[in-house]
Formats: C-alpha cells, structure tokens, sequence
C-alpha cells in the first residue's frame, strides 16, 4: 500500500511526539489514531488527527479517544467518565463460560459491571445464562445500556440494574438463587503510583478502594456468601499483589476451591472460589 507524503510527514510527527509524551505502545496507538482519524483527506481530517494525537500526549486514554474498544468479540462504546474495559479481563470470561463453573440455563451477576464488559461478553459466549449487570455510576450505566442494545442480536436476556453495592439489601432479590458472581471491582490503593491514563482520566470511583484497594472486594464477599446458591462460583480480579489478601478473605468454611488464576498477559489477577453447600446463610445482605 502506499502512502500519501502528507499522511507520511503527518505520521512521523505524532510518532515523535507520543513518544516524546511517554505513550506506552506509540506504534500501536498511532495505528489506532490513524485508522479513526485518517490524516490524509483534506486539511480539516489533518486538524483532527493533530488534535487527536494533542490528547493522547496529555495521556488520555486511547478508548476515550477512539470511542469503542474491542473486547471478547463485542465492540462496546466507551467515552469521558467512564472505565475502559481490559483484554485481560476476558480470562474472567473465558472461565466463567465454561459449562463446569455455570450450569445449562444459569444466572449470573456482573458487579461493578461498568460499560458491561465481563456482563456483556458472558452472554455473548452463554445466551441459555440469564445476566444480571450492577453498576451505581450513572455515566457507566447509560454506556452499559447502549451496549447491551447494541450487541442485542447477539446476547442472552441481560437486565441492567442501578444499584450500590455498600447500600444494604442492594441484591436481595438475588438471595440465594445466583450460580455465578464475577466482579471487576475498583481495587487500587491511593497510596500507589499509576500511570497518567489511570491516575488522571479514568474515574476515581473505577479505581480506588480503600486506604488498601480492598474495601469493595471485601463487599463483594460479603454478597456473594448471601446470594450465591449451595455450588455456586465466585470470580474477582484484583491487582497482582494482592492474591495473598483475597485468598485470606475467602478462607473458612464459606468458601472452597478458592484459587488464583492467571489473566491472558500470565498475571496473577483472578480469583475463585466456590460456595460451600453447608453452612448456607439465607439472611438478608446487610
Ligand atoms: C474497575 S471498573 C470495572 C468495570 C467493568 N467491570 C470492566 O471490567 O470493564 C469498576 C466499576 O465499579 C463501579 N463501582 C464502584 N463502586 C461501586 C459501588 N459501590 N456499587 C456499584 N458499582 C460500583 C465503578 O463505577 C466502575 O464502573
């Protein structure tokens, strides 16, 4: 293929200015910037490349920018305020599918379900599983609808619900009848560093959990030992320091089973557990 001088020069000067920004992966990230902003049509298309380019210098994130992000087989729409989904959160999904963790015709809720990522693509993969996706932020949960309308034709029954997780009774009416909970839930420490991309433009509320990272992790439990059936399984990503905390949390006898498993860039970041059949409390979610 060949390429116009102007696409050339255009092309050369956002690669010296990523880099000079500290973009991650500038190839890959002008790749995407060019083939959404083409710069070679006319000085307006030009214009937007540049300002593009502008804005991922300032290090917000290349989703933000482009619109959509690819993840297991859907294209979910992202934007300004809301959490960018990850590709290695598809190992979540990749395990939850399996007919050995969710039974034929099973329910299924996302927690912090954000665009509906893990959600989405589980009903995808297992349209006979009906999906319940929970998310509290009002930004995530317009995005959340969209892409579940969007990706309609390919998807199982998906309800999305508003609710807060740390407000009492939030999943009542799933008491004791879920075989799945997964959750990609905030789980970073304020007192870590992250990247620009993270520290500064996704929100604070998708990040940080807690003066540990574990404050909604440890809530998630707490739902999980009330709604999940006798059996049923439980998968949360948390960061990769943190498997020795999660598995403490899930020690006992509400929970065996429980283990860490790699995501698809080999880092230990999700864990599992499966609901005991004895000791199986029906009280209300506090
Ligand atoms: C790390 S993001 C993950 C989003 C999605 N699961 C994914 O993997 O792309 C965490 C999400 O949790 C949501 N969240 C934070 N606190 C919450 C709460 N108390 N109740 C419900 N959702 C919450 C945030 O709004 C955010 O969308």
């Amino acid at each position: 293929m060949t390429t116009a001088p102007q696409t050339r020069t255009a092309r050369e000067r956002a690669r010296a200015r990523l880099t000079e920004a500290g973009v991650p992966n500038v190839e890959g990230d002008l790749n995407a910037l060019q083939e959404r902003f083409p710069p070679d049509a006319s000085p307006h298309a030009l214009a937007r490349f540049e300002t593009a380019v502008a804005e991922r210098c300032r290090r917000i994130p290349l989703g933000h920018l482009i619109g959509s992000v690819p993840f297991d087989g859907l294209e979910l729409v992202v934007g300004t305020g809301v959490f960018i989904p990850r590709h290695e959160s598809t190992s979540v999904v990749e395990w939850a599918a399996s007919t050995t963790t969710l039974p034929y015709g099973g329910t299924a809720l996302d927690l912090c379900s954000g665009v509906g990522a893990l959600g989405l693509a589980l009903s995808r993969r297992r349209p006979d599983v009906t999906v319940t996706c929970v998310e509290r932020d009002h930004t995530c949960l317009q995005y959340l609808a969209r892409n579940a309308a969007r990706n309609e034709s390919v998807l199982g029954p998906v309800t999305v619900r508003a609710a807060d997780l740390t407000e009492p009774g939030c999943l009542d009416a799933h008491l004791g009848t879920t075989d799945l909970v997964m959750a990609n839930p905030p789980f970073i420490s304020p007192l870590w560093r992250l990247p620009p991309e993270w520290s500064r433009h996704q929100p604070p509320t998708a990040i940080y959990s807690g003066a540990d990272g574990l404050h909604l992790i440890r809530r998630i439990i707490e739902l999980a030992i009330t709604v999940l059936r006798p059996g049923g399984r439980l998968a949360i990503e948390h960061d990769k320091a943190q498997p020795p905390q999660v598995n403490a949390l899930l020690h006992g006898d509400l929970f065996a089973e429980v283990t860490t498993l790699p995501d698809t860039a080999g880092e230990p970041r999700i864990t599992t557990a499966r609901r005991t059949p004895s000791a199986h409390r029906h009280t209300k979610c506090a």
